[in-house]
């Protein structure tokens, strides 16, 4: 049985095969996935949130213990989480387009409607 991880907000998805990391599939869909390690759960940079109901594979340890503090959210590193079914991805923004983002957001609440 074949897997299929779906990546939000592009919406882009893509087939996979039980074990293939969130990581190729996101590579493999053209979905960006900062890194810095190359999938080695050393920098934490590809930090990614699963919904609820995705199926992966169990967990390894050397991911829990990156994950520590982190075991209740829907976090999971990509380069380590490997699907086992179907999977939903939310990538989290840019930190620095967060940042601009709720700068917008903040100026367009203070200076109201523009008409
Ligand atoms: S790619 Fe570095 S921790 Fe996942």
């Amino acid at each position: 049985m074949n897997g299929l991880v779906r990546f939000w907000p592009s919406g882009r998805s893509i087939k996979v095969k039980p074990g293939t990391t969130l990581l190729e599939a996101a590579r493999r869909a053209n979905v960006p996935i900062k890194t810095r390690c190359g999938g080695n759960a050393a920098c934490f940079m590809c930090k990614v949130s699963v919904r609820p109901g995705s199926e992966l594979l169990p967990i390894s340890d050397n991911e829990r213990r990156k994950l520590a503090g982190l075991e209740d959210s829907q976090m999971r590193l990509a380069c380590q989480a490997r699907a086992s079914g179907v999977v939903d991805v939310d990538i989290p923004l840019d930190p620095l387009r967060a940042a601009v983002a709720r700068q917008l957001a903040r100026q367009a609440e203070e200076d109201g409607p523009l008409w």
